[in-house]
């Protein structure tokens, strides 16, 4: 019919307009780390692209961005043959074995005069190998053995800075690009602490993290962890990666080095690590591994070393592989954070949701630039694994800014007093006998006066992500709990400054100033409300699905554990958890005694607009490089005193602040007149909207 097939087009065509909207909003977000699209807009046109694919199920392309989210749990990866292998690499731990590894090469290559390498930082995560045909992703695997690895397409595609589409005119037929996914160290330490609270075994370091999170049969878990991915290699048959060109096959993507592959990468819509550099000497390579010896430590992510690789795709490919390695390439490490030491003793702590977990207090080392004198020994079934005795000698290890834990014991070192340790039996804060449910590894206090328990749901319901009260930290609160205060989170509303000032060293402004800070927390949003009553599974994003449904506590409250688990993510046992938590007398008390105190217990407050600030409402791009601040510290700020950060300048930028090396952006806000700032007068401006 022909009012059909125009219908068809139109829908066609918008299909096309929204998932071209989309994927480039997605691409500022998550790879360029500056939308310009509102969330509230991005929201309702992924909507839209819902509802039309639900209604033209066909028209459903693999590269749709709905297609991120995976519905149904694959029962079991299958395993896949990699058409090119993924090598793993030769170690160097210092630049010594660095200057012998690039000997070898250059008896391989003597004629090579020249050197000149691509050094970049080694993310530790999990390899994974994309293959895009005709610029659409179709397969993303695992590294496996290196020869198969397992199809994980489903899982790969959650990942929000991996394109699902390259963003090239004429796509070759098959491109081939790897990278190493990881889970930044935010995210690594809030699974943690959602598995501690379910009371599952944690993830010993970010790459373990990322590894397990990949091979979730369940893509909506996988979604849900904000796994990152950064591209280093590329493969073009024909073109990139095979040596020279063809000359018969001119093409544009013709790239002769390893710099070109990775910045036609990015041209595609990855992300690719900014932290690379062109080094032309033994010298710069050594700069560049000192330099990241320590400033690795302030990443947002771990890393485990630096990869020096050949810049030259041809001499990389006259110097090959070895059976395991590329010849061309080497992993310059730093050195383990690992350390041997003596238990002295093992205590435990207790958490705000009663789990007792035994740490061991270690004779103090020194580990990754610190001192460690504790490790956590996270349950009795690991204590039980590791059979570790006080006295023992330990293996500890310390990653990055992760809490220092105990990797093994050396049994042969053990002295023949050491005792074997067992879990106490009551807890040592309120003495109360401990209880250890069959299928689950935590032991916990269930007594809800337990004075741990409640310093540690004030010090959760006080933090950043949840009601976010400035100034009330454990020192404080392990006072007021102990001179009787606070016996529950909503005592906090009843106390005045005079009752604080009878505290030791609380001086009469830092009293008033809590009083503010906690008066304040009744304007946060009902999800940080949510997440702030510390129920067991309910995270910060759980909390926000969850509000996103039930808009008041009473909806919450009154629902059927059936009710909640149909919110989509939520799983029976957060419901389960939920519905228990709504239905005990002491939190229905609690939650009337907030209500009266005035905290947010329905809707979505707005975010508090900082109008008097004199960056509302204005529009700043930031380019080249800032003397002290990253890039991303810069825009942030930016945004949180209310002003907008664009990646473009144009008529309706306001401010362009300017760094080093400005490039175009420069000379186009000096074209059009805009105003510039220095890193200091941003500074200025941000300190002035900060006295308002
Ligand atoms: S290049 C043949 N570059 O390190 C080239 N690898 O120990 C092989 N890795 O399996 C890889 N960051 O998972 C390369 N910038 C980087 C890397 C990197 C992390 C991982 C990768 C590899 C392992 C080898």
């Amino acid at each position: 019919m022909e009012t059909a097939s125009v219908d068809a087009i139109a829908v066609q065509q918008r299909l096309t307009e929204l998932r071209q909207l989309i994927q480039r909003a997605s691409y500022e977000y998550y790879v360029l780390d500056a939308p310009t699209m509102p969330d509230s807009v991005y929201d309702q046109l992924y909507r839209e692209l819902q509802d039309l694919e639900t209604q033209y199920p066909e028209l459903i392309t693999p590269d749709s961005p709905t297609q991120r989210v995976g519905e149904r749990p694959a029962s079991q990866f299958t395993s896949v043959r990699h058409n090119i292998p993924l090598y793993s690499l030769e170690n160097a731990f210092n630049v010594e074995e660095f200057a012998n590894w690039q000997e070898r090469w250059r008896r391989v290559a003597p004629t090579v005069a020249e050197f000149e390498y691509v050094c970049e930082l080694k993310i530790d995560g999990s390899a994974l190998a994309l293959t895009y045909e005709n610029g659409v992703l179709v397969r993303g695997a695992t590294r496996g053995d290196g020869i198969t690895g397992e199809e994980i397409t489903q899982n790969v595609r959650t990942i929000r800075s991996i394109p699902l589409r390259l963003s090239l005119d004429n796509p070759p037929p098959v491109v081939e690009v790897r990278g190493e996914a990881f889970l930044p160290l935010q995210s690594f330490e809030q699974i943690n602490q959602e598995r501690e609270k379910a009371g599952e075994a944690l993830f010993a370091n970010p790459r373990n993290a990322a590894a397990g999170t990949l091979r979730q049969l369940d893509s909506r878990i996988v979604a849900k962890r904000k796994l990152d991915f950064f591209a280093y290699t590329l493969h073009i048959p024909g073109v990139v990666g095979e040596g020279e060109v063809e000359p018969d096959n001119p093409s544009a993507l013709a790239v002769t080095s390893q710099w070109e592959s990775l910045e036609l990468l990015r041209q595609m819509g990855f992300r690719v690590n900014p932290n690379r550099q062109l080094c032309r000497s033994l010298a710069e390579v050594q700069e560049y591994y000192d330099r990241w010896s320590t400033a690795r430590l302030d990443l947002p992510y771990m890393t485990d070393g630096v990869v020096a690789k050949l810049n030259s795709l041809a001499l990389q490919e006259r110097l090959g592989f070895t059976q395991k390695f590329p010849r061309w390439a080497v992993a310059l490490k730093y050195p383990a954070e690992e350390s041997p030491t003596i238990v002295e003793n093992i205590s435990v702590n207790v958490g705000r949701t009663g789990a007792i977990t035994p740490v061991a207090e270690l004779r103090p080392v020194q580990l990754a630039g610190t001192t460690v004198s504790r490790a956590t020994l996270h349950n009795s079934d690991r204590i039980a694994e590791l059979d570790i005795h006080l006295l023992d000698t330990v293996i500890v290890r310390k990653a990055g800014e992760i809490i220092p834990e105990v990797v093994r014991v050396l049994p042969e070192l053990r002295p023949a007093e050491a005792r074997r340790y067992t879990m106490p039996t009551h807890c040592p804060e309120c003495n109360e006998p401990v209880f250890k449910p069959e299928d689950e590894a935590v032991t916990r206090c269930i007594n809800i006066s337990c004075p741990a328990i409640l310093r540690g749901a004030l010090i959760h319901w006080a933090s950043r992500d949840a009601l976010d009260i400035n100034g009330l930290g454990e020192k404080w609160v392990q006072q007021f709990v102990e001179r009787g205060l606070l016996h529950t989170v909503a005592d906090l509303y009843d106390l005045t400054a005079e009752q604080l000032m009878t505290i030791d060293r609380m001086g009469k402004k830092s009293a008033e100033n809590l009083i503010k800070a906690i008066a304040h927390s009744k304007t946060q949003p009902w999800s940080r409300v949510l997440y702030g009553l510390g129920i067991r599974h309910v995270g910060s994003v759980n909390a926000q699905v969850l509000t996103q449904q039930f808009t008041d506590v009473d909806q919450l409250a009154a629902a059927t554990p059936e009710a909640i688990a149909s919110v989509y993510g939520i799983g029976d046992e957060i419901a389960r958890s939920v519905h228990q938590w709504f239905h005990l007398e002491a939190n229905q008390t609690l939650i009337e005694r907030l209500r009266q105190a005035g905290v947010q217990l329905a809707g979505e407050a707005p975010p508090p607009v900082n109008t008097t600030s004199p960056l509302a409402g204005k529009t700043f791009v930031v380019t080249g490089t800032l003397p002290t601040l990253k890039r991303d510290e810069a825009k942030s700020l930016i945004q949180a005193a209310g002003g907008k950060v664009t990646d473009s300048v144009s008529k309706k930028t306001d401010y362009l602040v300017v760094g080093e090396d400005a490039g175009s952006k420069l000379d186009k806000a000096i074209a059009l007149g805009i105003t510039q700032l220095s890193e200091d007068q941003l500074l200025a401006l941000l300190r002035e909207s900060k006295q308002d």
